[in-house]
């Protein structure tokens, strides 16, 4: 992994993916592909920047050409709740944009890793434990999509030996960049609110119990997966990886333990609820732990002091 293509790089994920690809391996080596959306100073400061459109495939092989990038880390993706608003844009991003990517790899012999998530699983998969391998019907478009990818993912690997990798993340906390416009965004807002202004009104209701993971084991996640020794890999994609399973008042007994008077209510919104209740509650990520050593070393508890002080932090110099 020499140079390094990052597209999605100023959504929630790609921003924090930026900037430590970048002190490991150099600025100059690192390029960022964001979308429309400003980029933040410090990822246009620390190396290159450049807007793309997945669904327009020369944009993706032009940087790859010009840099001569060998790792593209494909992050550029319509989130759930997002995606239901508009199916037929999701897929096009959110399959289109893969399958793009897929060809550039495959043109310019790129390794490519390649998220996918716990919305690829539906109300037929076993919610709890769920299985590495297992029924999947997903029953949003985001996961249709999403499960596409897993297998075209497969495909360009078996057919043209493409070094393709990925996980399924759960829903992500973090406190860099905000979250995208998923189901599982209300496990940062909470945080936010509950800094700002003590109380939260949670979309979800209080006992939705669903898979989360603090940003920083997921970066390392992604890292450690493409660092991995290809002969120990049987899965290759789709790894589940897995480190708390977390419900709004869950996560709101762990703030009052730092903040005493937080409350937290809720104003359930249906589409998001539908959603939640459809993901499972806790993968079983134990292929990951034997292929390639995956192991979180984030909890509930280690989370919120980190969000909590970073939230503190951020808002007492924004005064
Ligand atoms: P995000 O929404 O924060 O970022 C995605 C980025 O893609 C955005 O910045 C957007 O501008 C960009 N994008 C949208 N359309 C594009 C296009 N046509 N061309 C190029 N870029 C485009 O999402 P994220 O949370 O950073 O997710 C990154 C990846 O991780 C996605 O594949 C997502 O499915 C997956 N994932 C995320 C989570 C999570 O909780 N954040 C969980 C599971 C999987
Ligand atoms: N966090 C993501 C979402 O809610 C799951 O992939 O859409």
């Amino acid at each position: 992994m020499k140079r390094v293509l990052v597209t999605g790089a100023v959504g929630q994920i790609g921003s924090e993916l930026t900037e430590r690809l970048r002190k490991m391996l150099g600025g100059h080596r690192v390029v960022a592909a964001g979308h429309i959306k400003k980029a933040r100073e410090n990822l246009l400061a620390s190396g290159p920047f450049h807007y793309i459109d997945c669904t327009r495939i020369e944009t993706i092989a032009e940087l790859v050409k010009t840099y001569r990038i060998d790792t593209i880390y494909h992050l550029a993706a319509i989130l759930s709740a997002t995606a239901e608003k508009n199916p037929q844009y999701a897929w096009k991003v959110n399959v289109e944009g893969l399958t793009n990517v897929l060809e550039v790899a495959r043109e310019h012999d790129c390794a490519v890793f390649t998220p996918s998530s716990i919305a690829t699983f539906g109300p037929s998969t076993p919610l709890t434990r769920t299985p590495q391998d297992t029924v999947q019907r997903p029953t949003t478009i985001y996961g249709v999509s999403k499960l596409t990818g897993e297998l075209l993912c497969d495909y360009y690997f078996n057919k043209y030996g493409v070094d393709t990798r990925g996980v399924r993340y759960p829903g992500l906390i973090s406190y860099k960049a905000p979250p995208g416009g998923g189901t599982t965004d209300y496990a940062v807002a909470i945080y936010f609110e509950a800094v700002r202004h003590k109380s939260y009104t949670c979309y979800l209701k209080p006992e939705t119990f669903l898979d989360m993971m603090y940003m920083p084991d997921a970066l390392r996640a992604a890292i450690e997966l493409m660092e991995a020794d290809p002969t120990k890999l049987k899965h290759r994609n789709a790894f589940n990886i897995a480190a708390m399973t977390l419900s709004p008042t869950k996560i709101a007994a762990e703030i009052q333990r730092l903040i005493p008077d937080f409350t937290l209510d809720f104003n359930i919104d249906p589409l998001r609820q539908a959603i939640a209740d459809s993901w499972p509650d806790s993968m079983d990520d134990s292929a990951a732990r034997e292929e390639w050593g995956w192991h979180p070393e984030y909890d509930l508890t280690a989370m919120t002091r980190e969000m909590v002080d970073n939230i503190s932090r951020m808002r007492d110099t924004n005064k």
